[in-house]
């Protein structure tokens, strides 16, 4: 059945119901496997993305995004992961940006790669059941990062990336990404995030892109990894709702957060935090990765004597997320 952008949208922000990131990169699934000592073999890929997607999630998941590897494989009972989720009335996403490069020769500041194939993986994708998409662009916070030159090559990319993206009639997610990285305190992190998403939305709006058929993927606001402030959730929550209520267009499709590698629980409590305190309509879940994925990696370790109490710590924190997405009316 055709399901159209608007009711995509409308689907993935649902009160009580998020987005599942998984779609690590093959070198970010050895960041994550290493640890437990995990081989990064695409058939422990596989067997991860298969005991994440066996747990109980219709419930708590509208979407879950894809690596194209994972678009292309077959979940261990041997039916395409896609099937299977469409199954349990979770829609397919896939992240269609391949990578980043380093710009003007430093690491400190990258832009993402993949503009040039995009139209053409856009229809095979479709075509195996994608109906969202996401492109992340990241910046790094320094005393001279992120440049203007930085700020609107990205915004471009992902502006180009929301065009093509919306013709190909699929929902694109929009996430440019404010690193963690660094000793930057809470202060610096909302100056840079407000700075990032208004570049973003003037570009968006230069394009003619339509904001109800987009959702917005950005970092919620907070101290750098390496800082010693301390928040609590409610700071967060009121410093990121400060910048979006200042940023956002009222019509935009919906926002969905990424965890960034903050605390799983605090990530979730700080989204609870955004719930209960915003004043505007804009329908706001997540679209996790580590914050709901960290504890089923934690007790699964790479064997299937783990998995079940592995999807059940899973679960637990879905129903956690879920609960911090609902919306009271
Ligand atoms: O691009 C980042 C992922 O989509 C979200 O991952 O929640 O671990 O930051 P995260």
């Amino acid at each position: 059945m055709d399901i159209n952008q608007i009711e995509i949208v409308h689907r993935l922000t649902e009160s009580s119901r998020g987005i599942l990131a998984a779609d690590e990169s093959v070198s970010t699934c050895e960041k994550r496997f290493s640890p437990f000592g995990i081989e990064n073999t695409e058939e422990n890929r596989r067997a991860y993305r298969d005991g994440l997607f066996g747990a109980n999630i219709s419930k708590y998941l509208s979407g879950i995004i894809l690596h194209e590897e994972t678009l292309n494989q077959e979940n261990l009972a041997g039916r395409k992961f896609s099937e299977e989720l469409g199954g349990k009335n979770v829609l397919v996403g896939i992240k269609v940006d391949q990578g980043l490069e380093n710009m003007n020769g430093s690491q400190l500041e990258q832009y993402s790669l993949g503009m040039e194939t995009l139209k053409l993986r856009l229809e095979d994708y479709k075509s195996k059941g994608a109906t969202f998409t996401k492109w992340r662009t990241v910046y790094r916070i320094s005393d001279s990062t992120p440049s203007s030159e930085l700020l609107s090559v990205n915004s471009n990319t992902l502006a180009e990336y929301a065009r093509e993206v919306l013709s190909a009639g699929m929902v694109p997610i929009v996430e440019p990404e404010v690193l963690m990285d660094g000793d930057h305190g809470i202060k610096k992190d909302r100056e840079v995030t407000y700075l990032v998403l208004k570049s973003l939305f003037q570009k968006l709006s230069e394009f003619g892109i339509d904001f109800s058929k987009i959702i917005l993927k950005p970092n919620m606001v907070a101290p750098g990894s390496g800082s010693t402030e301390k928040v609590s959730a409610i700071e967060i929550a009121d410093n990121t709702l400060a910048v979006l209520q200042e940023v956002l267009p009222d019509n935009l499709g919906g926002v969905a957060f990424l965890s960034g590698g903050i605390d799983p629980d605090l990530a979730i409590e700080s989204l609870r935090q955004i719930n209960l305190r915003k004043t505007s309509h804009l329908r706001m879940t997540f679209s996790f990765a580590r914050a709901l994925q960290a504890s089923f990696l934690n007790t699964w370790r790479g064997s299937a004597d783990n998995l079940e109490k592995a999807r059940s710590d899973f679960e637990i924190q879905l129903g956690k997320a879920s609960l911090a997405a609902t919306i009271y009316t």
